[in-house]
């Protein structure tokens, strides 16, 4: 990488950042192609959020990506919402355009791509999304559109509710429900499930399990957002039951790739962003 005066800064903001995969991947992309640009990560206190997105602006930044805990409250500071992050509430990606800073996620065409590449035709098939937050959402929006049934558990019955109302307000494709993490839900739903998708950080940040592993078998699919550790223990007890697993890791790099795309106006190469973002994670291991 050749820094000149000419160099466009890219990044992304978050709180911490020091482990972000997201410089590593963006910025193989970036020099691939040659493209005169640089991507870093920039540690921002939640106090400071206002006064951050002021600065990269006055300093010509690009674009970036917003990760965890702004991906929500970024909102207030931006100049217009793509469609799709209004609906979502959630922006994970910002686009500078003349001036102005646009947010886009990328979260949801990031799980949809994950889960396509395991699972061919969605049609008729019910897929049990855990979480009500900004990745949940995400996905359960680009769901949506396809003639599938959705059901969310969350935490909090009360956000799943919303959600579930809402997105089922926009469609008339997918049949979309809602019920809580309680055991008797969790008995009622997950055995009827085909994919099992975990929203939430429990099994990274918060140890243990989303919903009870003895309800999965051979006939799931499971997805989990997660990508450290790489087999959360969802996804290891949901293997040794005989289900197909899948981990967070294409996820991050499909919505990295969707995230360059909109900066860049070209589709990065995939396979060298999974091969450094892979490389990274055996290095933390
Ligand atoms: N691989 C990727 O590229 C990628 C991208 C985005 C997100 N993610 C991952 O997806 C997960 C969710 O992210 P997000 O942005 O949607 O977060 P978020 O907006 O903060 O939502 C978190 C969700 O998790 C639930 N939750 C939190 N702690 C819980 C607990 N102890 N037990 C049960 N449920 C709990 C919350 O339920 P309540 O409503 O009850 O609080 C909420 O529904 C995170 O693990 C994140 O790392 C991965």
């Amino acid at each position: 990488m050749r820094l000149s005066g000419r160099t466009s800064l890219y990044g992304v903001i978050g709180y911490p950042i020091e482990h972000s995969l997201s410089p590593i991947i963006h910025n193989a992309a970036i020099d691939a192609l040659g493209i005169n640009a640089v991507y870093v990560a920039f540690h921002i206190k939640p106090s400071m959020l206002k006064e951050a997105v002021h600065g990269m602006k006055a300093l010509g930044i690009k674009g970036f990506n917003v990760t965890m805990p702004f991906k929500n409250e970024i909102i207030s500071y931006l100049d217009k919402l793509d469609e799709e992050a209004a609906l979502v509430e959630s922006v994970n990606t910002v686009v500078e355009t003349d001036g102005a800073f646009v947010g886009y996620t990328t979260d949801g065409i990031g799980a949809f791509e994950t889960l396509r590449s395991i699972v061919n035709n969605f049609d008729g098939l019910h897929i049990v999304v855990i979480g009500a937050g900004g990745a949940a959402r995400a996905l359960v929006y680009r769901l949506s559109m396809i003639p599938c049934r959705i059901t969310i558990l969350n935490r909090t019955v009360e956000k799943a509710k919303t959600v579930a109302g809402k997105f089922s307000s926009l469609t008339s494709n997918a049949k979309i429900t809602y019920g809580s993490l309680s055991d008797s839900d969790q008995r009622m739903i997950i055995p009827k499930a085909d994919i099992i998708v975990n929203a939430t950080p429990v099994g990274m940040t918060i140890p243990g399990y989303p919903i009870s592993p003895s309800l999965i078998d051979r006939s799931h699919v499971v997805f989990d957002m997660i990508y450290w550790p790489t087999e959360t223990q969802l996804l290891r007890e949901a293997r040794l039951r005989g289900a197909i697993t899948i981990n967070g890791l294409p996820m991050l790099v499909y919505q990295a790739a969707y995230s360059f795309k909109l900066w860049f106006g070209i589709f990065p190469p995939l396979d060298l962003m999974f091969k450094v973002a892979e490389e990274e994670l055996l290095r933390h291991g």
